[in-house]
């Protein structure tokens, strides 16, 4: 949500207008639905800014073009305070002298009590914004101190809420200040240049040295130098790192959309994520985790917070880890943890899992997790997000940068980072399934090939796709981890294709859904394999009848070789054998390819769903 970049290089030749579209384009993933650039024009900034897609922005460059300049900062914006107009995109004016531009990510929550004093003092607000609260204060403080990462900070002191700002005055040329508070920023490194991005995309192609920032610090870049100072007004240091991914990793490589590839990419984004998980035994080695084995030992309930496709992945993590540790495993959606009174101490372990690493929602609860005194473990994709910082230990997927706003490859990547932990504990712990933990790694190190098989195979899932692009509802049923598929099924295929779709627990099918079915409704179902215990795949066969016995369209994903399900399937849709608890690895890949697919054929933007945002950093 939202994205930032800001470029100081040489003056002349001034690259900063290239820079900057070129990191906004390259954050558009991020989801935005207006644009904005400001660069240094002498003794003023220039702006424009326009509502809709950066074409819309370049079209406006292209009429009105800015000068050359080697100071500049973009933005696309998220709206939430004001509609998507080109008033209230970014860059946002401070004062009246056109000399303060600023962009912001992140709501400031105290804006309406802000902008009354400002209205008292005769400011006059050129927007709907919030952000254009902080650009009139910066500009005040500015005729002060005139000093702007000064101004900075004193601004900071009276922002409630979550939020990066960054800045540029005409009297500091080649001096771009950047703010931070419970939103993303970070630094790229370059040789006589230097940038600010709401993430490494932002400056990826110029350069992968990065750095760090931490909470509540201020940070300034001018083409020689970074400094950083706390909101307090500290020196301090940000943590340099290398990015280990290309620019090539962000682009399509040949595929027409971003999902496409994502989902390509995803035998890699699983066997990346257990890389290096195991000693020659095959026994677990955890040496980026830092919650001690004690500690860990002592944990007696996990709590996994997330949101979305996050959260389904938490729900599949609950079999798994009760199954193999017998600690009892809670699954919530992070903004309801948040706002209730959830009974967490020190021996409970808070496990989030976010791709992007921002997500408000999944930050606060696990802020507040961390106030209550659990102990918190991230699972993230983003190297240096603000939500692994926060936590106690960090387990990171390596899914490589996922682009396309709906997850696929970070969900897979997910769920396989929750097994590799829940095998860790199994591990430590003792217990039965201690000793099986390398024969469970070994058959998930099988499970790349067995997902690259089944995206070969996936031709007919396409037009069925293609032939359903009119349907009007989907349903889709599972049981035990079949069930949060199911539900990951339904959410692809309400954001990319705009159909109503459900998820539902099979065995809940009689309690109510089934007034759903009526002839010809389709129903995806993923079947469990015949090997499960407790006759699992003769109750979801069962239910199959049920509903085709009503007249439904019956769509059954099922394992190879499950000659079972076939009387009762319209459509049978293979995946190679793989034990019960590992199958979503494998039953997901059908369902993202049928929504990218209708998607596609109703002619939708699948890489940038309406109404979406790829990180949402608003709560
Ligand atoms: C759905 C989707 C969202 C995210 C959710 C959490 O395709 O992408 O539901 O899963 O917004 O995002 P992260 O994982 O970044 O915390």
């Amino acid at each position: 949500m939202c994205g930032i970049v800001g470029y100081v290089g040489p003056d002349n030749g001034g690259k900063a207008l290239d820079v900057v579209m070129e990191g906004l384009s390259r954050l558009e993933y991020r989801g935005y639905d207006s644009a904005g650039v400001a660069v240094l024009a002498g003794d003023h900034v220039e702006t424009r800014k326009r509502a809709g897609k950066l074409a819309n922005l370049t079209a406006a460059l292209g009429d009105s073009p800015l000068p050359a300049s080697g100071t500049g900062i973009g933005h696309t914006r998220w709206a939430t305070h004001g509609g998507p107009t080109d008033q209230n995109a970014h860059p946002h004016r401070g004062g009246t002298d056109g000399k303060l531009v600023l962009i912001h990510n992140g709501i400031i929550e105290n804006f309406h009590a802000l902008r009354a004093e400002l209205l008292e003092d005769g400011v006059v607000f050129e927007s709907e914004t919030d952000t254009e609260v902080a650009a009139h204060l910066v500009a005040r403080a500015y005729a002060t101190t005139h000093d702007l990462t000064e101004a900075m900070r004193q601004v900071v002191q009276v922002l409630e809420g979550a939020f990066t700002l960054l800045a540029v005055h005409a009297d500091q040329p080649g001096v771009v200040v950047g703010a931070r508070r419970n939103s993303p920023l970070v630094v790229g490194l370059g040789e006589g240049e230097n940038f600010l991005g709401s993430d490494v995309a932002a400056f990826i192609g110029s350069t992968r040295e990065a750095l760090e920032l931490e909470q509540d610090q201020i940070v300034t870049i001018t083409p020689e130098r970074v400094s950083v100072v706390g909101f307090d007004g500290r020196p301090a240091a940000g943590k340099p790192y290398h990015v280990d991914w290309d620019a090539a990793a962000a682009e399509k490589g040949g595929f027409d959309t971003f999902m496409e590839k994502e989902i390509h990419d995803q035998p890699h984004a699983v066997a990346d994520t257990l890389l290096g998980r195991t000693d020659e035994d095959g026994h677990l080695v955890m040496d980026e985790l830092r919650i001690s084995e004690d500690d860990l030992r002592a944990v007696d309930k996990v709590v996994i917070v997330a949101c979305g496709t996050a959260s389904y992945a938490g729900m599949v993590a609950k079999y798994a880890i009760e199954r193999w540790t017998r600690i009892p495993c809670e699954v919530e959606l992070a903004h309801e943890f948040r706002y209730r009174d959830p009974v967490v101490d020190g021996n409970t372990l808070v496990v989030s899992i976010s791709q992007s690493g921002e997500t408000m929602d999944t930050l606060m609860a696990v802020k507040h997790a961390h106030d209550l005194g659990a102990r918190t473990l991230s699972i993230c994709n983003t190297h240096g997000a603000t939500i692994p910082r926060e936590s106690d230990a960090v387990l990171y997927t390596h899914a490589g940068p996922e682009i396309a706003v709906a997850s696929t490859k970070a969900f897979l990547a997910q769920i396989t980072a929750c097994y590799i932990l829940g095998l860790y504990l199994a591990q430590l712990r003792g217990g039965v399934f201690a000793d099986q933990a390398p024969a469970v790694m070994k058959e998930l190190q099988q499970v790349p090939d067995k997902i690259q098989t089944v995206i070969d195979s996936m031709d007919r899932v396409r037009e069925i796709a293609r032939f359903m692009a009119d349907t009007r509802a989907v349903l889709f049923l599972g049981r035990h981890v079949g069930f949060p598929v199911a539900m990951e099924g339904a959410l692809k295929l309400k954001e990319l294709a705009y159909i109503h779709a459900e998820g539902f627990a099979a065995g809940e099918l009689k309690h109510g859904p089934i007034a759903l079915i009526e002839p010809g409704q389709p129903v995806f179902v993923i079947v469990p394999t015949p090997d499960s215990e407790h006759g699992l795949h003769g109750k979801v066969v069962s239910n199959i009848q049920e509903i085709r016995a009503r007249g439904a369209r019956t769509l059954v994903i099922a394992e190879e070789g499950d000659e079972a399900v076939v009387p009762f399937a319209d459509e049978v849709i293979r995946v190679p054998a793989t034990p019960p608890l590992l199958a979503p690895l494998l039953t997901t890949v059908p369902l993202q390819v049928f929504a990218l697919e209708l998607a596609t054929a109703k002619g939708l933007d699948v890489d940038q769903p309406r109404n979406l945002a790829k990180s949402v950093t608003v709560e």
